[in-house]
């Protein structure tokens, strides 16, 4: 039932993102198949898309000899919300794959990421990968542009361009130009799900001027927190000199009045409920267990999470054989230098706590590198105690906010996150840790472990309650709402 009442645009919505909801890949036999993604976001945007005249522009994760090489159909097995994505509305976008590396690994993941999460020391400005990201997002915005030509023209409504996260900031610049110059009505959104820096940070991109107008030539520029919104409006006021209003949060430019908004995203909460109500139990009962589940990315504070732990157990030697950690890290952007490093810095750290604590019986942290099927993971989150949510900078953290779903047990267990995670702001019940402080995060565990039941489920009942409301479908909506796009199925059928 996931979104079933939301249409989109009176019909049209051109979604736009790096990665398409699915990744091709070849099978034995050569041909291509879909691997469908369960991320939140792709569930709440594709029923969107599907039910509505829309279109899906994006990479569809294959480099193709043969661009015109058909997208095949869903697989008849697929369950996920993507699996009713026809083939017809999808754009798969083919970028030359040298181009590809510099833009992906390169301006998006070895420069925009670390800046974007203000850890300037681990970003590389090259220009080579700079032109490459103008290159990228020009490529992507043409095939949006022919997309938006190939849409109805007898709609009702003027069709919703929605472009996503920081790969690409620039799309916006070429598709409104385009459209102006071809006399194509289009409303443009943008909404970034990675922080948006302080402007003394964000002005070390030589090319940030750019990055600011390509943004501003959306309609609406949304982030998950005020704190991001206000950001982004001084540094359209100091970079570029435009006039802003920080108290209704606008930022004049070109003649034109953007309109920022904070929108934090949520997850589908019910279907985390309902995974947690059939997983079967797969961690033993006899130890508590913290868990910690993040792709290996060094802005997650896996580091430093560790050696909290490694605290919690010199500093209170009751918790030894009582309690371990299970920290899942799933393997990500494994192409870029930073990432290949935190691997290995990893495997060691977790080889030498381990070999520190380890008893016959016991191993303080179980360390799985790899995915885990959604069926564990909601089991993993409904049995552990603690669940630690300790990135150094997070554009929201959806894990926060899984864990809480899936907290079905009565006495349920405790969270603690970060307060430099957009949950953070807005997850007030859960234990704030700030991660840079290893003893005083130490300390924060102790307490959840020895938390007291009542308290618990106290926290626990609001963290839920709120997650419920503003769930995945509830940010979608108002998103489409701020673009003056929202149509509910009622109002669908009104119009016939
Ligand atoms: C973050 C970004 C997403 C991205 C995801 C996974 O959440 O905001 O846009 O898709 O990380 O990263 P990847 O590089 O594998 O797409």
């Amino acid at each position: 039932s996931v979104n079933a009442d939301v249409v989109a645009s009176t019909g049209s919505m051109i979604v736009v993102s790096n990665r398409l909801p699915f990744v091709l890949q070849r099978n034995k036999e050569g041909n291509l198949v879909r691997k469908s993604s369960a991320g939140g976001l792709v569930t709440a945007v594709a029923p969107v898309v599907i039910n509505g005249n829309g279109l899906w522009v994006g990479w569809p994760g294959i480099h193709l000899d043969d661009p015109n090489e058909p997208i095949p159909e869903s697989d008849p097995s697929d369950i996920t919300p993507t699996a009713g994505l026809k083939s017809e509305k999808v754009v798969a976008v083919q970028i030359d794959p040298v181009i590809f590396d510099a833009y992906y690994n390169g301006c998006c993941n070895a420069t925009f990421w670390p800046l974007f999460h203000s850890m300037p020391d681990r970003a590389t400005f090259k220009g080579e990968y700079w032109r490459a990201y103008v290159r990228a997002n020009k490529e992507i915005a043409d095939c949006t542009i022919t997309a938006l030509k190939s849409l109805p023209k007898d709609m009702p409504d003027v069709p919703l361009v929605w472009i996503h996260d920081y790969h690409l900031m620039l799309a916006g610049n070429s598709i409104r130009q385009a459209a102006e110059e071809l006399d194509i009505p289009c409303k443009l959104g943008f909404f970034l799900h990675i922080p948006f820096p302080p402007w003394d940070i964000f002005r070390l991109f030589p090319w940030s001027d750019e990055v600011l107008q390509g943004m501003l030539a959306c309609d609406m520029v949304g982030f998950h927190i005020a704190d991001y919104c206000l950001n982004f409006v001084d540094c359209c006021q100091r970079n570029l000199g435009c006039r802003v209003d920080r108290k209704n949060l606008l930022v004049e430019h070109g003649g034109r009045t953007v309109r920022v908004r904070p929108l934090p995203i949520g997850i589908p909460f019910e279907r985390f409920v309902e995974l947690a109500e059939k997983a079967p139990r797969v961690l033993s009962t006899t130890q508590k267990i913290i868990l910690g589940v993040d792709r290996l990315d060094y802005t997650k504070g896996l580091v430093h999470r560790l050696m909290a732990f490694e605290k919690l157990l010199e500093n209170h030697p009751e918790h030894l054989e009582k309690v371990s950690m299970l920290q899942i890290s799933v393997p990500s952007r494994t192409d870029v230098k930073e990432y290949q490093e935190l691997k290995e810095e990893m495997d060691q750290l977790v080889g030498r706590i381990n070999g520190k604590f380890t008893t016959p019986n016991w191993s303080p942290i179980r360390y799985i590198y790899g995915c885990v099927s959604q069926n564990e993971l909601a089991a993993f989150y409904r049995d552990a105690a603690v669940g630690l949510v300790t990135p150094l900078r997070d554009g929201m953290n959806l894990v926060a906010k899984e864990f809480v779903a899936c907290q079905i047990n009565i006495p349920p267990g405790v969270l603690i996150v970060s307060p430099f995670a957009g949950a953070g702001e807005t997850m007030h019940e859960a234990l704030i840790s700030n991660p840079y402080e290893i003893e005083d995060a130490s300390e924060v565990i102790h307490r959840a472990l020895t938390m007291p039941e009542d308290e618990r489920i106290l926290r626990m009942n609001y963290l839920r309650r709120r997650e419920k409301l503003n769930d995945v479908n509830y940010w979608t909506k108002s998103f489409l709402s701020a673009m003056g796009s929202l149509v509910t199925q009622e109002d669908h059928d009104d119009v016939g």
